[in-house]
């Protein structure tokens, strides 16, 4: 699992909101196309269930909160504010928000019974603290749902996905600290994500916190 000076992250972050700066028109439909496929493949964890807490970590500027019933919904992403001047609506939403990064989480430990985090570990500058994050702040028989899109060379990094981060490397984190994995699946890249080496490919595991 790689690693990446802050300075660099940065510079990938204004990337990021560059691509999503040309999107901000399409906000008001139903789903992006692509927010909708990961809806689709998590479904069974969202329909007919009612949670106590989310968060979704990245949520970036749609993400599947609005999608998840819950008493309580927190997104939380380095680029909110930036999202926000970009034309992003988030006040008409049912979730908080807070612009933070997923390293540095500002919630309590065991605080929500599912986190989300789609597409987003691989947009970091520190996975592994960003899934010691994820592990903490989630109760124990909490659920964690991810989807990463998989690196395994550095010719397959580019400027909006820097981290080179396998399968194995997220399962063994898991492993480590005794949780039950519930599923795994590992899918071809998917319909549109950007600059991925055909031969990778994305992980979408959940996993039970014991
Ligand atoms: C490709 S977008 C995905 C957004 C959303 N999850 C979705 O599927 O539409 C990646 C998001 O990860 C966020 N991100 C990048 N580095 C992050 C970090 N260290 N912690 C939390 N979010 C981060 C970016 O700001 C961006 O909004």
């Amino acid at each position: 699992m790689s690693k990446i000076p802050e300075a660099k992250w940065k510079r990938t972050q204004k990337a990021e909101a560059r691509y999503w700066a040309e999107l901000v028109d399409t906000q008001n439909e139903k789903f992006f196309e692509r927010t909708e496929e990961y809806y689709e493949h998590f479904k069974s964890h969202f329909s007919n269930c009612e949670y106590n807490t989310v968060v979704e970590f990245g949520c970036g500027p749609v993400g599947l909160l609005p999608h998840i019933k819950a008493r309580q919904k927190i997104g939380l992403d380095p680029l909110i504010l930036e999202y926000s001047r970009m034309g992003y609506d988030y006040i008409k939403r049912d979730y908080c928000i807070i612009n933070a990064k997923g390293e540095d989480v500002p919630l309590l430990d065991f605080y929500a019974d599912l986190v989300i985090c789609v597409n987003v570990i691989d947009h970091s500058n520190d996975p592994l603290k960003m899934l010691e994050e994820i592990y903490r702040v989630c109760k124990h028989n909490g659920k964690i749902i991810i989807s990463c899109d998989l690196r395994n060379q550095e010719s397959q990094t580019d400027t909006w996905h820097p981290i080179i981060i396998s399968a194995q490397e997220i399962k063994r984190f898991f492993k480590d600290r005794r949780c039950k994995i519930v599923s795994q699946e590992i899918l071809p890249p998917h319909r549109i994500m950007e600059g991925v080496d055909p031969t990778s490919g994305t992980l979408n595991i959940v996993v039970i916190k014991q």
